[in-house]
């Protein structure tokens, strides 16, 4: 079985077929699938989707992006979510620096950033971070501020070096349609030296959907063509990549 960590199925792109899109997943053997949040609204949306799915997980938080919609009260609110037992994560939460060229509004993302790795402290829960051209700021924060917290960089896009340096944290990698894309760089080479207790799949779905669907709307059951991408690079079996990856994702979010 596969596990998708990271998708955004409450996302208005599955609003008129979302319960096609989950028997596809089962179908195709992608048993459990999280879903994160990056507004408050999107927090709110992935909670009560997981209340009324059995395979679906939750992650609460903040994105990079949408750091207008953080506050303390947002806090104390994304900390009521979390409350439910099917939100198993904080995130995604991280640092954008590829849409964000202004200096100050980066400060402002790292303090959010930092404010929520304090959330997931509090609230005993790991972290999935969003980091996109900005990965010497993501591995500082990591390494000064999340120390004894659990967690993934999700849909990993950094160098070999800096994968290394995540690893020694105890943190995983995220992998993602773009290992299958034919302009992947220096995914194949990471994803070849990692350990495999550090990969976990996902699709982000709707997001950067897989060759061969790629520039298609994303979803969860496409999760095998990065598995099977994974094998390839890794000279292993599919069944293999997926008993450990699902193991990875079992161990770091609890489900
Ligand atoms: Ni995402």
């Amino acid at each position: 079985m596969f596990i998708d960590t990271h998708c955004h199925l409450e996302d208005e792109n599955f609003f008129t077929d979302r319960a096609d899109v989950l028997q596809r997943a089962k179908a195709a053997g992608v048993e459990q699938i999280i879903n994160f949040g990056s507004t408050f609204q999107s927090s709110v949306a992935v909670s009560e989707l997981a209340k009324n799915f059995p395979q679906l997980f939750a992650g609460v938080g903040i994105h990079p992006e949408e750091i207008d919609d953080f506050n303390a009260d947002t806090c104390n609110r994304l900390a009521e979510l979390a409350a439910s037992e099917k939100v198993v994560a904080v995130g995604e939460i991280g640092l954008d620096y590829h849409w964000e060229k202004d200096a100050d509004r980066r400060l402002v993302q790292q303090k959010v950033f930092i404010a929520q790795l304090d959330l997931a402290r509090q609230l005993n829960l790991p972290v999935c971070v969003h980091d996109r051209d900005a990965h010497a700021d993501t591995l500082r924060i990591l390494q000064t501020e999340a120390r004894d917290l659990r967690g993934v960089l999700h849909c990993y896009s950094g160098s070999p070096e800096t994968a290394r340096e995540v690893w020694k944290l105890g943190w995983l990698i995220g992998v993602d349609g773009p290992l299958t894309f034919k302009n992947s760089a220096k995914l194949p080479e990471v994803v070849k030296a990692a350990p495999r207790d550090m990969l976990l799949i996902e699709t982000d779905a709707p997001y950067l959907a897989p060759v061969p669907h790629r520039g298609k709307r994303n979803e969860p059951a496409f999760v095998v063509e990065v598995a099977k991408k994974l094998a390839t690079l890794r000279n292993e079996s599919v069944e293999e990549v997926a008993a450990y990856t699902a193991a990875n994702a079992r161990r770091l979010y609890g489900i």
